[in-house]
């Protein structure tokens, strides 16, 4: 068994699922004031796998907050946590402004028209967009038709769940959240408020690439210790299990791997009940009961998790490792329903929309850059939307466009480093970071260039690689846009709420403003929208699915 230290690479998204974990907490003081009386934040020391904990006594209703306080809170604790964990951190958060002064300048006067040129590639004009969204549109309809399902690239998944929450879900619930470099185990109560107290454990590299069966041990393992830990052996609490891969739906507790994604790839699990592997698991161990009630797909958590309380949320939308959206969708348009036709007329469909473009559709966008990236990933051909849009590909697309500026001598002299010649040494991270220098002060990118082994670079360089940075972020928050902008026009209701979760649009300071700005171009006339941060969809979301279903069962 590895170590549950949290180094290098793992930052970003332990320090993203974190601040998930905390964005419901009380204000600022109190929740640093829990965090620095926690020592078990930083590594786990009690036997069991490795893990990381937060106790979160989330009041997730604390509705009185406004947004920005929420932000305030979350860039406190994650300078905060981050001192806890690998010590520096130089990236902000995202500022929940929707002033247009706090836009990306693709403008500045530093950047050379030369690197200005070469990176035109990753320019998406209104032309192109519309083209993304018609071939989106596309494949959505194919996707949900019977006969042309099979050649579809965006699979649209029904999900069974067919009814949203009414904000009056009650109870105590266990939820399992596996989707990337980390898995969780929470437990949660609803009632008037949301508390959750969860933990965190780490997935280590080997697992996430060996034997089917050695992951959901290691799943089964940390559960077992989660309800050890809380003495909760004797309850027979309901199960919401959140597994962020693409899978076929059969029911609300049996769901299908199609295709691994994110880094993942364990023999054996693909065609199978992800739902059944996890029950052999625990078989095997023969030391827990539990009752799985819902399998979900972290989109599905995120919608119903906003859904709780506001009762406009139709969408649910992923940018973060890896990127997804879910909707809600009338039967009558999703040929390949096979479950009853009583009771509400729709179902939620989780679009599987990052293998978009798999079938070449997306080919007139693609640069080579995203060639060369599907060409070197552990999935080539494979989702190739989501390798344009979400955090496992983007540092990689930067530092791309760095390699080729340098080798055509257009920065750093010509000169690279050894650490930039690596492949995965440009965090998505230092994208959010280096966007978050104010105007004309370049302090987080020489401080990342240096770190790169970088250390004597001009002003200009710095406004270049910035430039390059805009140019990769903009066109993920745009094509990212025009997805959602289809969903918006499919449902075509007055006022949507978007839910949206993921590291990508948590922490770059700009990609909630890109979005809002595309979208608005996109849509229809009339459809007034808004982008939701949603909290923690992948925990209180499988809670919200898990009682959602005991209720409609009940009923019946
Ligand atoms: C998976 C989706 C998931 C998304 C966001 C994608 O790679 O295929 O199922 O929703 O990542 O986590």
């Amino acid at each position: 068994m590895t170590s549950g230290k949290v180094t290098g690479r793992e930052e970003t998204a332990v320090c993203a699922r974190l601040v998930e974990q905390l964005t419901c907490l009380p204000p600022p003081p109190l929740a640093v004031a829990r965090l620095a009386s926690n020592p078990s934040l930083s590594v786990d020391k009690t036997p069991g796998p490795p893990s990381m904990e937060i106790v979160a006594a989330a009041d997730s209703d604390e509705r009185g907050l406004s947004l920005l306080k929420v932000v305030d809170v979350l860039q406190r604790v994650v300078v905060f946590v981050h001192s806890f964990t690998v010590g520096k951190f130089r990236g902000k958060l995202r500022k929940a402004t929707t002033s247009s002064e706090e836009m990306p300048d693709m403008s500045e006067e530093h950047v050379t028209a030369k690197v200005k040129e070469l990176c035109q590639d990753l320019i998406l004009n209104d032309e192109a967009l519309k083209d993304v969204c018609d071939n989106l549109e596309e494949e959505i309809n194919k996707g949900l038709g019977k006969d042309s399902n099979p050649e579809a690239s965006i699979k649209c998944f029904p999900t069974y769940v067919r009814e949203l929450p009414n904000g009056k879900e009650k109870g105590r619930f266990l939820a399992l959240d596996l989707g990337g470099t980390n898995f969780r185990v929470l437990l949660i109560e609803l009632g008037d408020k949301c508390t959750m107290d969860s933990r965190i454990y780490a997935v280590p590299q080997p697992i996430m690439v060996g034997p089917g069966d050695g992951l959901f041990d290691h799943i089964a393992e940390c559960l077992a210790s989660f309800i050890k830990e809380r003495n909760l052996g004797d309850e027979l609490l309901p199960l919401g299990f959140t597994f962020s891969f693409p899978c076929k739906q059969e029911g609300l507790t049996k769901a299908r791997l199609a295709r691994w994604t994110k880094g993942f790839k364990c023999e054996g699990v693909e065609g199978r009940d992800v739902v059944e592997l996890l029950k052999l698991a625990i078989a095997r161990r023969g030391d827990v009961r539990i009752k799985i009630c819902a399998v979900l797909n972290d989109t599905t958590g995120t919608l119903m998790s906003c859904a709780w309380k506001n009762y406009n949320c139709r969408i649910g939308l992923i940018v973060g490792t890896g990127t997804n959206a879910c909707y809600m969708e009338k039967l009558e348009k999703v040929e390949l329903w096979d479950g009853g036709n009583d009771g509400p007329h729709q179902v939620v469909i989780n679009t599987e929309w990052g293998a978009f473009g798999d079938n070449g559709c997306l080919d007139f966008v693609r640069t080579q850059y995203d060639i060369n990236i599907d060409r070197e990933s552990i999935n080539p051909g494979k989702q190739l939307y989501e390798k344009m849009i979400s955090g496992m590909y983007m540092g990689e697309i930067a530092r791309q466009v760095l390699l080729r500026l340098i080798s055509e001598r257009l920065l750093f002299g010509g000169c690279s480093s050894d650490i930039l010649q690596e492949k995965g040494s440009f965090f998505t991270k230092y994208i959010s970071e280096i966007e978050s220098d104010k105007d004309g002060d370049f302090s987080n990118c020489r401080a990342i260039l240096e770190e790169l082994g970088l250390d004597d670079v001009t002003d200009t360089d710095c406004a270049n690689v910035r430039h390059v940075c805009e140019c990769v972020s903009r066109r993920a928050a745009y094509l990212a846009a025009a997805g959602v902008s289809v969903l918006l026009n499919r449902i075509n209701e007055e006022s949507i709420t978007v839910a949206v979760d993921g590291s990508v649009y948590r922490f770059h300071p700009h990609f909630h403003n890109l979005m809002v700005e595309q979208i608005s171009h996109l849509i229809k006339p009339g459809i007034k929208f808004d982008l939701m941060l949603s909290e923690d969809g992948s925990g209180r979301g499988a809670a919200l699915v898990a009682a959602v279903a005991s209720r409609s069962a009940s009923m019946r």
